[in-house]
């Protein structure tokens, strides 16, 4: 096994990204010179862990508009005119009329307020409508064909209404249909949109409008392009196919912060998140900073899972939120516990429990394999203390209805023995080097297994660049030599849309703007990680690992500097072996995080012999601070090619700032 030349203290996130950023601004570091071939041994008759089938998976929530303006399929922004109790935001007046919200006027008590348009102006030769610009535009492409709904309801007013896509300056008509009669009650109004031949664009918006005077009111108005696998209220295609190409094996949801919230009522309270989306009364997603309609709910999320082959990682609101609100345990949190207990049944309960039936009302008959659930996020910030008593009676609760639920902790727990506990490492690359080697030095025998349910290392904005991808990629070859202790990775934040004001946290692994998306070298990181691995890990050795010095800063406690802390060495060079126990094929994967070329001696033992000729997967980049873009999204891609001159000993020189994935054919 490779030895971890530095010890160090897990940081909380908030804390250790603060800690990382002056840390990074203050230490020096220079690279520790070595005329010595750094040397790597491959054991292929010793195998020291299985891979976990579990290891790579997703982590999402709502934030950089990651779902609304991100992932779920809506264009309209702000359908429910909700997401401002003053004002109409993001919607816009068309021609000579005015629009207001009103509350007296409401669809339902869960859309509680609606808008309101005066076109009593309105004209042949001047219509008067109201206008959406979405979330940074609309996008259209040729020949598609767009899903229009809205309720509506009219006084002196009985129609028609034009639904059209337009150009943002109204001058280019894309798509347009008739509501030929509006009625006095509300009625949900839906019609197609078809584009001809014209060229892909986004800076567009939705108009409903008309020539005819009156007042009309309208409620959730929306507009779905087609989605992942045609899913009705679904995803993203690019977006989706883009995680689709990951084979991630779960999706960890609803959140991180989405599902606490600041306040105990802004919690992700999946009870409104379920049924007809006219149903669902939205909230105010405060961890971010902006509304959320929940029109992905707990059901999508289950259907996300669905089209992707991912097992559920269900989250449950666990009676924190994060201005440091706690629910007392006992009385005070059985409700909780018993929303927990609804919910999982609503995801695996057949259709003759309550909840069973209530998922199929909403159109999913089926229950869903559930193995996975955690109690709460991030407990650890809480500083009461009621955690452990509070997991104790989830935990207690969901163990003697589901004894086969694996059920993951957030923070430590004393009182109960966990399956598994969620750790998180928001880091430096430099951090993320120090720390690629701890999982090695958790106890085989005497330690929770490990879902690090969050990580990444934070260099790059919007996304991760490429000093980012070579933190991950050392973290991964920790997480993955230890995955008989770290079942289950997932890096956050996943998703983000690049349009300035959309972002509250960097980097974040894919971008997007409403039209385009792309993955960052720490997506391709990942990616080649998680599709190129064996199912056992083979035991490894290394002599002459290079390093690079670095001092880290004098601390000040209470007001005094303390002594300079010693030197460390943070090695750059990492790796870790897999074995396919089918084929054979090793997978070495070797991570060179030094700007110079740098040739490694490879002995693979236990093997009667190695083909010469195999395959390598190479993602690099010139300089670190390289990376992909919206404008660039291919800058930097893993690039395949075969390779010759393998063996059971040979060197391989690995580019600078170069993440390389061996294929070892054995035999
Ligand atoms: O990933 C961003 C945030 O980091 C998550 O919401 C939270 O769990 C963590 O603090």
């Amino acid at each position: 096994m490779q030895l971890n030349p530095l010890s160090g203290k897990n940081l909380t996130p908030r804390l250790g990204l603060l800690l990382a950023a002056v840390v990074a601004a203050a230490t020096l570091a220079h690279a520790e010179p070595t005329n010595t071939i750094p040397t790597l041994q491959i054991k292929a008759d010793q195998v020291t862990a299985k891979v976990s089938p579990m290891l790579y998976g997703l982590m999402t929530e709502e934030i950089n508009y990651s779902y609304e303006g991100g992932l779920y399929g809506e264009l309209v922004r702000n359908r429910t005119f909700k997401a401002n109790t003053t004002n109409a935001v993001f919607w816009n007046v068309v021609g000579n009329g005015i629009i207001a919200l009103d509350t007296n006027q409401p669809l339902n008590s869960a859309l509680n307020v609606s808008l309101k348009l005066d076109a009593s102006k309105a004209s042949k030769n001047s219509p008067v409508g109201i206008a959406n610009g979405g979330y940074w535009g609309i996008p259209v492409r040729p020949e598609t064909t767009y899903h229009a709904s809205f309720y509506a309801r009219g006084n002196g007013f009985t129609g028609p209404l034009t639904v059209a896509i337009t150009s943002t300056n109204g001058e280019t008509g894309l798509a347009s249909a008739t509501v030929p009669k509006i009625t006095k009650k509300w009625q949900k109004y839906e019609v197609t949109l078809t584009t001809g031949g014209i060229a892909p664009s986004q800076d567009n918006r939705l108009v409903i409008s008309t020539v005819k005077r009156g007042t009309v009111w309208f409620s959730q108005v929306s507009l779905f392009p087609p989605t992942f696998n045609n899913r009705a209220n679904g995803n993203r295609p690019d977006l989706m196919q883009l995680l689709a190409d990951m084979h991630p094996a779960f999706l960890r949801f609803p959140g991180g912060n989405y599902l606490e919230g600041n306040e105990i009522w802004t919690r992700f309270n999946w009870k409104n998140t379920i049924g007809d989306i006219s149903g669902r009364p939205g909230h105010l997603n405060d961890g971010w900073g902006y509304w959320s309609t929940d029109g992905l709910g707990l059901l999508e999320f289950l259907g996300w899972c669905e089209d992707l082959k991912m097992q559920p990682v269900l989250a449950v609101y666990a009676g924190y939120s994060m201005r440091q609100r706690h629910v007392a345990p006992g009385d005070d949190l059985k409700p909780y516990v018993q929303d927990a207990l609804d919910e999982i049944e609503y995801v695996n309960g057949d259709v003759n429990t309550p909840w069973g039936a209530q998922r199929a009302r909403d159109g999913h008959p089926a229950p869903f394999a559930l193995n996975y659930v955690e109690i709460g996020n991030e407990d650890w910030f809480d500083k009461s203390g009621s955690y452990d008593e509070r997991f104790t009676q989830f935990f207690d609760a969901i163990k003697a209805k589901h004894p086969q639920l694996q059920v993951i902790a957030t923070t430590k727990v004393k009182s109960r023995v966990p399956d598994l506990l969620d750790e998180h490492y928001y880091r430096s690359p430099e951090e993320m080097q120090l720390h690629a080697l701890d999982y090695d030095t958790y106890s085989r025998t005497n330690h929770t297994k490990i879902f690090c349910g969050e990580w990444a290392t934070r260099v790059g904005s919007p996304t991760p660049n490429m000093a980012a991808a070579l933190g991950d990629a050392a973290w991964m070859t920790g997480l993955e030599r230890n995955s008989d202790i770290v079942l289950m990775a997932s890096y956050a934040p996943l998703f983000v849309n690049v349009n300035h004001g959309a972002m509250q946290w960097r980097p974040d692994l894919i971008g997007y703007n409403a039209i385009n998306s792309y993955g960052s070298p720490a997506y391709y990181a990942q990616q080649m990680f998680s599709t190129h691995h064996g199912d056992t890990v083979l035991a490894t050795d290394s002599q002459d690992i290079p390093t690079v010095s670095r001092q880290p800063p004098a601390r000040r406690v209470n007001g005094v500097d303390q002594p300079l802390p010693p030197e460390q060495h943070v090695p750059k060079l990492f790796f870790d072996a897999t074995r396919d126990s089918q084929t054979g094929t090793i997978f070495l994967k070797v991570v060179n995080s030094l700007g110079t070329p740098q040739p490694v001696k490879i002995q693979i033992s236990g093997a009667s012999a190695v083909e010469a000729e195999g395959a390598a997967v190479v993602l690099k980049a010139d300089r670190p601070d390289d990376t992909n873009s919206i404008q660039e999204p291919a800058r930097i891609v893993p690039v395949t090619e075969k390779v010759d001159g393998l063996g059971t000993d040979f060197t391989r020189e690995f580019p600078p700032y170069s993440i390389t994935i061996l294929e070892l054919k054995t035999k």
